[in-house]
């Protein structure tokens, strides 16, 4: 017996009253069905009306480990309800912090850099690669042991790229897994850790800011070299509150904080997640017909260039910004598609647009536009093969494309027809998915979409109320 579903869209409202009553028939004619574990849609359908994504995953993970570590009350606005969030937060509990959580708003009582406790066993990172590189870095300098584990997906991920600069300022870490994979065992340096000079392999946002947490406590300064192009939102707030931290193109210059053992108590709302709404994004800007407001949503100048690359594709994309808030700002988008040319990624677009890639081919796929994707290799160490996912997840909806070691070439599609498919546990894949099924005439399914806990647990109930038919 098929379950029932929890959400039900149809196509007016007769329809939907009559599914309401549990009426023969609504079930084939709705539009939408989110069953456990898998989601049906038929398409298709355009989007409509206002969206308040959920908060910011990259900056909730930061304010929440910053509260942590400062000396006093904070109070922190729109926490998104996400897995990987409550990764973070679990472990900063099982350290002795004090997190109260009240929907959306959260409360952290902050004990600094000396006052968190060991923890009992391992702290679980769950599918969060920031969680567990950030950590490495805000525990490098502990006096007690930490051994960080995670699931499945996050055990694949590499690690080696924030032990090894980790290392080189005194720290004791070792990756247990095969080629420096997880867990991540940390033993209390011998001595307090030294500031030092890196240069980065990889620009990555989530090593520069382990190094960062690290080098707050470290004896002399410690600079990073390129200063890169990833997203900067550890920078932004360690400078908000009060530390030193000199950015230029070249460098990233952080001295260690003196005297005072960290920062005071704060409150901050968090914006709400460009990453998040790039899903509802791509689908408006790929449709003719589409209108969408995206209202409190984070406009960092490294994230928003995600829209910059829709607009030189022919979406119509305004932006409003609105306020600034620990150094990050916010404010409104309002997008109309279709995308009418090629849509071109490589180099420093990659690096700023990672997360974003899904989505972006996504809308080109179904705007029939040709997308080059290059430097990405990236990808592939992501929740999933992102690379490898992404190929197949197109190919199913009748999309050419063709897959390299770093990126993806994909073909002007004709029409794209209905699919089922899998997310392969990772929620950016499978959001995509719904993206391309919406677009695609017919019945689409896409199995194991549970994932979307990691950012977007209520991405179902958006949809639902953002699509027309
Ligand atoms: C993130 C940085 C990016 C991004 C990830 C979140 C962060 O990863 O892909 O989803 O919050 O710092 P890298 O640091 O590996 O580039």
């Amino acid at each position: 017996m098929p379950s029932k579903p929890r959400w039900t869209l149809l196509p007016d409202a007769e329809l939907f009253y009559a599914a309401q009553r549990g009426a023969r028939g609504s079930m084939s004619e709705s539009r939408l069905r989110f069953d456990a574990g898998t989601w049906r849609i038929v398409g298709p359908l355009r989007p409509a009306g206002t969206l308040a994504p959920p908060g910011d995953k990259s900056i909730a993970h930061r304010v929440l480990l910053m509260a942590a570590l400062s000396n006093g009350e904070c109070r922190l606005g729109g926490v998104p309800n996400s897995a990987d969030v409550a990764c973070t937060a679990a472990a900063l509990r099982r350290m002795g912090v004090r997190i109260q959580a009240d929907g959306a708003e959260w409360r952290v009582t902050g004990v600094g850099f000396a006052g968190l406790h060991p923890p009992a066993g391992d702290l679980d990172c769950g599918n969060s690669g920031t969680t567990m590189r950030l950590l490495c870095g805000a525990l490098a300098a502990q006096a007690f042991p930490t051994r960080l584990s995670g699931d499945e997906s996050l055990r694949r991920r590499p690690m080696r790229r924030v032990a090894e600069p980790l290392r080189r300022m005194g720290a004791r870490i070792a990756c247990l897994g095969a080629q420096e994979r997880p867990p991540v065992q940390i033993e209390p340096a011998a001595a307090p850790l030294r500031g030092a000079e890196h240069t980065l392999e990889v620009d990555s946002a989530q090593v520069r800011s382990a190094i960062l947490l690290a080098a707050l406590r470290a004896s002399g300064r410690t600079r990073i070299r390129p200063a890169g192009v990833a997203r900067d939102h550890t920078e932004r707030l360690l400078h908000a509150l009060g530390a030193r931290v000199i950015r230029t193109p070249e460098s990233i210059t952080l001295h260690p904080l003196r005297g005072q053992t960290s920062w005071n108590g704060f409150d901050v709302q968090v914006p709400g997640d460009l990453s998040s709404a790039a899903f509802f994004v791509a689908w408006c800007a790929a449709s003719a017909h589409g209108s969408l407001r995206c209202v409190r949503v984070g406009l960092n100048p490294g994230r928003a260039c995600y829209l910059e690359i829709l607009r030189r594709a022919g979406a119509r994309i305004e932006i409003t910004s609105e306020r600034q808030e620990l150094g990050e700002p916010s404010g409104a988008v309002r997008v109309a598609g279709p995308l009418r040319a090629p849509l071109q990624l490589a180099g420093a677009d990659v690096v700023q647009c990672i997360d974003e890639v899904p989505a972006l081919l996504a809308a080109a796929a179904v705007a029939g536009v040709p997308a080059q994707v290059h430097d990405a290799g990236e990808l592939r160490v992501k929740e999933s093969d992102r690379i490898a996912a992404l190929a197949q997840l197109l190919r199913a909806f009748g999309a050419c494309v063709h897959e390299s070691r770093d990126g993806l070439q994909l073909e002007a599609c004709a029409a794209l027809h209905p699919a089922q498919v899998d997310s392969y546990g990772d929620h950016r894949i499978a959001m995509a998915a719904a993206v391309l099924a919406a677009c695609a005439p017919g019945e689409s399914r896409i199995d194991n979409v549970d994932c979307v806990r990691t950012s977007y647990p209520r991405f179902p109930d958006d949809l639902e109320r953002l699509a027309r038919v």
